[in-house]
């Protein structure tokens, strides 16, 4: 990634609240799943976990609370800010760290942590090579044993996104699609914020190549919404605890089924060192 590209990261989010995001529409089920996922796999507390991407410190918050130590780091000054306010609000427990960085270059010690959380650097990297000095930054700073999550988005996520938002026959958003299909290299030039940002849309073997490449064993590679984001409705069904339920259940027994994995917004690559 080149400094105009972060700087596109920086304007993107500085125009944005990353803070309230997931608690709004179908990122719900991201949250709830990226949740699950994580405590799925995670050491019991305390262990050492590194955020990075870590955004407004949803997350990092979330695990602080539950008796991690959690370093965050986020190229967004605005997003660092943010964590730190969150981690103040909670100062039983607060973040033991949050700081302006970039996850290719972390500035924790080799073989510290237990768990890297990459759940941003991986889209938001266009180049692979950039992709793959992040996975080995994570590499570096994990113990034997230790565990990354990546995030990325599906190849085919502007395509059902589209369909299902209602955006598919907006002329400035076809070409926009065309080339994330064709290449999985999204750029949008229309200046509508909802049209995202300079990202790279994976297609699931492309992460767990990325793995074996930085000398991961790979854990997983899952859905995190599955076709769940795509529901009709969504709000009604995820306040309705009970369909809430039963779409998390659907979501879970599809969440490796290869044929499924692409029609997921975000697909999780778990490894381990
Ligand atoms: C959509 S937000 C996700 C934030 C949070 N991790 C979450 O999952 O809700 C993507 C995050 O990745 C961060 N990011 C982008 N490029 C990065 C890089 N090179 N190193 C670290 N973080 C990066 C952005 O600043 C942003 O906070």
């Amino acid at each position: 990634m080149n400094k105009n590209s972060l700087d596109a990261v920086v304007d993107y989010y500085g125009a944005g609240d990353e803070s309230s995001r997931l608690r709004t529409g179908w990122f719900q089920i991201e949250q709830a799943r990226t949740q699950e996922l994580i405590l799925r796999h995670l050491p019991p507390a305390p262990a050492t976990v590194v955020d990075a991407g870590g955004g407004a410190g949803a997350y990092a918050c979330w695990l602080a609370a539950r008796g991690y130590q959690v370093h965050l780091i986020d190229p967004v000054p605005k997003h660092v800010e943010l964590a730190r306010a969150a981690s103040s609000r909670q100062p039983q427990h607060p973040l033991a760290s949050a700081q302006v960085g970039d996850a290719r270059h972390l500035p924790h010690g080799d073989a510290t942590a237990d768990a890297v959380l990459l759940l941003g650097p991986l889209y938001h990297l266009i180049e692979r090579e950039d992709r793959l000095a992040c996975l080995k930054e994570a590499h570096r700073v994990l113990r034997p044993g230790g565990l990354v999550w990546g995030a990325g988005i599906s190849r085919f996520a502007s395509l059902l996104d589209s369909l299902s938002g209602g955006f598919f026959d907006d002329p400035a958003f076809a070409p926009i699609l065309a080339r994330d299909l064709e290449e999985g290299q999204h750029r949008n030039s229309t200046g509508n914020p909802l049209y995202f940002t300079d990202a790279f849309f994976h297609r699931p073997g492309e992460l767990s190549r990325d793995l074996l490449a930085t000398a991961f064993q790979v854990v997983g590679i899952v859905a995190i919404e599955g076709p769940g984001w795509l529901a009709r409705d969504f709000e009604r069904l995820w306040n309705d605890p009970l369909q809430r339920e039963r779409l998390l259940a659907v979501v879970r027994k599809v969440e490796r089924e290869p044929s499924v994995l692409g029609a997921s917004a975000h697909i999780m690559a778990i490894g381990r060192k």
